[in-house]
């Protein structure tokens, strides 16, 4: 629809940039004793139209990964290229220009607690431009279907369930077309079903639009869908097994009775 940087270089043949490019990602917070490191020198490169899952135990920094990437927080140490736009040393006017390209969804959901379903999702087709409000509703309308809530449209948050308000945030999500998209645990409250429904949706939109998708999962019933699954713990990338090892791990730890 729009030419964006991307259709620019495909015009004038040249390739475009991987989505996502990381280098030697360090973070720490906390102060003087109290700092403390939570990312050691993180590589991590995603091309466009790319399905990359992350898993990792708790507390070894995917969710402050995930925001580095999604320019939610200022780089301390490294390199992180979006859309080949280095955000070390980026303005927060650059930071926030990049976020209207990139689709979050984040645990908490984040919705509007005064506004409908409906409402919420028109939000995030608000930021894109040159559509009415009329078309604006109908594609939040589309999304909400297309997650499975199109019988919800005029609920309230407070009205819908854990799972319906994690799709609500998915379907606002979507609505602003990102070139990029990036989830954290995104099923987690989902029921399988739903859950797979919602992947198979986020997979379809980065193979036909391009849109490259980066997402937190603990959820072994959908790593058949990535590309690749990454692994991180105490702050790094620990190994790039390829989808179907992962899988067939994944499977025989979740039929050996773990959860
Ligand atoms: N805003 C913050 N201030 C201080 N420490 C934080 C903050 N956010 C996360 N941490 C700590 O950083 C580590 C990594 O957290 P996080 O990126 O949320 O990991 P994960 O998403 O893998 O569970 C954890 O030890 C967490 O307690
Ligand atoms: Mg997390």
């Amino acid at each position: 629809m729009s030419s964006g940087p991307d259709q620019a270089a495909i015009q004038l043949g040249r390739p475009s940039p991987p989505a996502i490019e990381i280098a030697g990602l360090s973070h720490w917070y906390g102060e003087g004793k109290m700092r403390r490191q939570v990312l050691e020198g993180v590589d991590l490169s995603i091309a466009s139209g790319e399905v990359v899952l992350l898993t990792g135990p708790s507390g070894c920094g995917k969710t402050t990964l995930l925001t580095l990437v999604g320019a939610l927080r200022q780089v301390q140490a490294g390199q992180v290229k979006v859309f080949g736009q280095e955000l070390a040393g980026s303005s927060r006017a650059e930071r926030q220009q990049l976020r209207r390209s990139i689709g979050m969804i984040f645990q908490g959901h984040n919705l509007l607690r005064c506004l409908s379903a409906e409402q919420n999702v028109q939000m995030g087709a608000d930021l894109l431009p040159g559509l009415s409000s009329r078309a604006r509703r109908d594609q939040a309308r589309e999304w909400l279907r297309a997650v499975g809530l199109g019988d919800q449209l005029h609920k309230l948050p407070h009205d819908l369930s854990g799972g319906q308000k994690q799709r609500v945030a998915i379907a606002r999500a979507l609505a602003t077309h990102p070139r990029l998209l990036l989830a954290d645990e995104p099923t987690a409250a989902l029921d399988s079903r739903t859950g797979r429904d919602v992947v198979v949706l986020l997979h379809g939109l980065a193979k036909e639009q391009g849109c490259g998708v980066l997402m937190v999962t603990h959820d072994p019933r959908i790593l058949d869908l990535a590309d690749r699954v990454l692994r991180m713990e105490d702050g790094r990338v620990v190994d790039t097994a390829s989808a179907d090892s992962v899988t067939a791990g994944a499977l025989a730890a979740t039929e050996a009775g773990s959860n």
